[in-house]
């Protein structure tokens, strides 16, 4: 078998297995049906490298090395579980180039983006948990001493791979529970790759097990009755799948799930930074993201020179292969999402909104797709109401302020949104009346580990990240 790789500026070169087997008890095991699936790179369709597919039997076979492990971690003290969690930290910031390009590589985001945001805001996760780990009564104020849940079962989708696996693993582990993860089929190699830094970390056998599949394996995992929580991002569909599963169970459980963010921009913001925050918003990891800011609502006042300044900003957005340090747009992540995407355009012409798209040439081969925009776009069109999870976005006007607030919030989702104005009453009394679980002003796509991220309405419940997200990990708080 030959690896291939696109030809880039990039020259660090991750060092690969031709094979991956499972990470469970702190040993790579082989996939009781002897059965392994490609990953492939999106930017060329080649093949990147076999990982096992992990059945029911090896989800069990994972939980109860959870189990065995929990009985050694969680009575573990909390600063030495604190200094495992750093080690797995400092590791993942020594290995954060080859990490990086891996996450580039596998899920087809720009290098740009996994080497400043994605790896480093990993490891930042883990050095902010780790702290915690010994402050867990102070940090709560707790009546009784915090006590961990038990073992987590953690399924992460495929746009932020290593980071929705931080944000999972880290708080799990820094509270005394033991995690059984369950990595997207198209990006596992990051998650792998966690599972190596566990492994030359030292932790004890079962602590991490790193269980590669499906949706059949993560199905496995949320009806194992030995997992005593659930920690899920993905789509809403999955996750009230999920719900239904568990009911009456007993075990805890998370969801964060789809968005379709409203961005809003009044007449008086910086409108040149305001068309960056849209920029940001909307074409971030080629719009792979939950809390992207998917509905511009601007001021009718000034649509036109804001839709001006767009067209003309989405001209300079380089697309091309991930791994070069100029690409602003890499590859989709699948055919399937692209196909998505696709449709959704279409419905979007169909319905009579009209289509603003920046001319570039797409690669011959891979997944691709411009950076675009409609306009025209009436609240009951397809693209104003679904989640399209790519590069575009549907733009909107109003008048007033109330109105703003009724079409932001006119939504199912409510997962995160941005207000763009000069003023900042107006920006305190905007965000006051959004119902999303993330409100950022003068900005978008901010994160921070210290910063709770989650949803209202069928953007899921529970929060990642802060000390809200540690309270999720324990059976009291
Ligand atoms: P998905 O929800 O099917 O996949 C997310 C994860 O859940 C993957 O690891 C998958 O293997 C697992 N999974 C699938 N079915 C499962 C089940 N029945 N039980 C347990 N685990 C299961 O998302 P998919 O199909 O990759 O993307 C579909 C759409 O979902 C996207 O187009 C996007 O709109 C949305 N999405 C939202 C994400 C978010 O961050 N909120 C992330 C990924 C997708
Ligand atoms: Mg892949």
């Amino acid at each position: 078998m030959k690896f291939a790789y696109a030809p880039a500026p990039e020259r660090v070169r991750p060092q690969l297995r031709e094979r991956y087997g499972l990470f469970i008890d702190g040993r790579w095991t082989a996939p009781k049906s002897e059965r392994y699936m490609e990953t492939i790179n999106p930017a060329d369709e080649t093949r990147i490298a076999e990982v096992a597919y992990g059945d029911a039997q090896d989800v069990d076979r994972a939980v109860r090395a959870a189990r065995k492990g929990f009985e050694r971690w969680s009575k573990l003290s909390p600063a030495d579980r604190a200094k495992l969690i750093y080690r797995i930290a400092r590791a993942i910031t020594e290995r954060s180039r080859e990490l990086a390009v891996l996450e580039s590589l596998d899920g087809g985001k720009p290098i740009r983006e996994s080497r400043d945001f994605d790896i480093p805001t990993s490891a930042a996760h883990f050095f902010y948990y780790a702290g915690w780990a010994d402050k867990l009564e102070w940090a709560l104020r707790a009546q009784r001493a915090p006590e961990p849940i038990g073992v987590c079962g953690q399924i992460v989708p495929w746009n932020f791979p290593l980071l929705m696996a931080a944000w999972k693993v880290a708080p799990a582990l820094a509270c005394g529970n033991t995690v059984v993860l369950k990595p997207a089929e198209t990006t596992p190699l990051t998650a792998l790759a966690l599972a190596q830094i566990v492994e030359e970390a030292d932790l004890p056998a079962g602590v991490v097990n790193v269980v590669t599949g499906d949706g059949a394996t993560g199905a496995a995992l949320v009806d194992h009755d030995g997992v005593d929580k659930i920690a899920f991002t993905g789509s809403t569909e999955v996750g009230k799948i999920i719900q239904r599963r568990i009911a009456g169970k007993g075990k805890r459980l998370t969801l964060e799930l789809g968005g379709k963010a409203a961005n809003v921009v009044f007449a008086d913001a910086a409108l040149d930074q305001a068309v960056e925050g849209i920029v940001q918003g909307i074409y971030f990891n080629q719009g792979h993201v939950c809390c992207a800011g998917s509905r511009l609502l601007v001021e009718e006042s000034v649509h036109d020179d804001v839709v001006e300044r767009l067209t003309n900003r989405i001209r300079t957005l380089r697309l091309g292969d991930p791994l070069d340090k100029n690409t602003d747009i890499g590859a989709i992540n699948s055919r399937v999402q692209l196909e998505k995407i696709r449709e959704l355009v279409r419905a979007g012409i169909e319905q009579g909104a009209t289509l603003v798209q920046a001319e570039c040439e797409l690669p011959a081969r891979g997944f691709f797709f411009p950076a675009s925009f409609f306009t025209n776009v009436h609240p009951s069109h397809r693209v104003a109401r679904e989640e399209i999870f790519g590069p575009v976005l549907a733009v909107m006007t109003f008048r007033t302020p109330d109105e703003a607030i009724d079409k932001a919030n006119n939504t199912p989702y409510g997962l995160s949104a941005g207000v763009w104005t000069a003023q900042g009453s107006k920006n305190m009394w905007v965000a006051q009346h959004l119902r999303a679980g993330v409100v950022w002003c003068n900005t978008f796509n901010k994160f921070d580990p210290s910063s709770p991220f989650g949803g209202y309405k069928e953007s899921g419940f529970g929060r990642e990240g802060g000390v809200h997200g540690l309270r999720e990990y324990l059976k009291h708080a």
